[in-house]
């Protein structure tokens, strides 16, 4: 599996958007179209790190650096070590240019909060969060580089 920046490879902008929309509702974000992407991609401060095996997308990590690097991950299988392997990726850049990282996960989403701890991340707060007209629980967990 190789992991590679989405905006020097947009041949797979394609994929990576049919897999970003099949999670939209549990990231609680609206779905995005191509070209929406692509123009998101070149005035946003952010970038998309995918996973690639045997040509298909099947995960992606998300990084806002304008939102205080904030950072969201999604798998097409789970349980295979993508998520591991996305996570562990982000948290070396990180690492190397020293800036914190942190997310916001729902507070049943098990899976991903176990993937969080098990790279370090702590629970900073409880945050709620509203979407469609829905309140949904929550944490923020950081994993800080910038004072180690
Ligand atoms: C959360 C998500 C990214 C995890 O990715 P993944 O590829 O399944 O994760 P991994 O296979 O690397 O597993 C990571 C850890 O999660 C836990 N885990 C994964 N599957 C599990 C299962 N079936 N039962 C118990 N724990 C499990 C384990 O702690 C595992 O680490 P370990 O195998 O070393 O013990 C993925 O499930 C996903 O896309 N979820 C939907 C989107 C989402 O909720 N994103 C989070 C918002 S930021």
């Amino acid at each position: 599996m190789k992991i590679i920046n989405l905006k020097n490879n947009m041949v797979y902008l394609k994929d990576y958007i049919y897999l970003r929309n099949t999670y939209s509702d549990c990231l609680l974000t609206k779905k995005v179209t191509k070209n929406k992407t692509k123009q998101w991609l070149k005035t946003h401060q952010v970038d998309i790190f995918i996973a690639i095996l045997k040509e298909e997308v099947v995960g992606a990590i998300i990084i806002y650096y304008e939102k205080n690097n904030e950072i969201t991950i999604f798998t097409k299988y789970k349980n295979k070590g993508i998520g591991s392997k996305l996570l562990f990726y982000i948290l070396n850049k990180a690492k190397f240019n020293k800036y914190d990282l942190w997310a916001w996960i729902e507070q049943n989403n098990v899976l991903s909060y176990k993937l969080f701890k098990k790279f370090g991340f702590i629970k900073i707060k409880d945050f709620e969060k509203e979407f469609k007209g829905m309140n949904f629980n929550g944490y923020i967990l950081k994993k800080f580089f910038k004072s180690d």
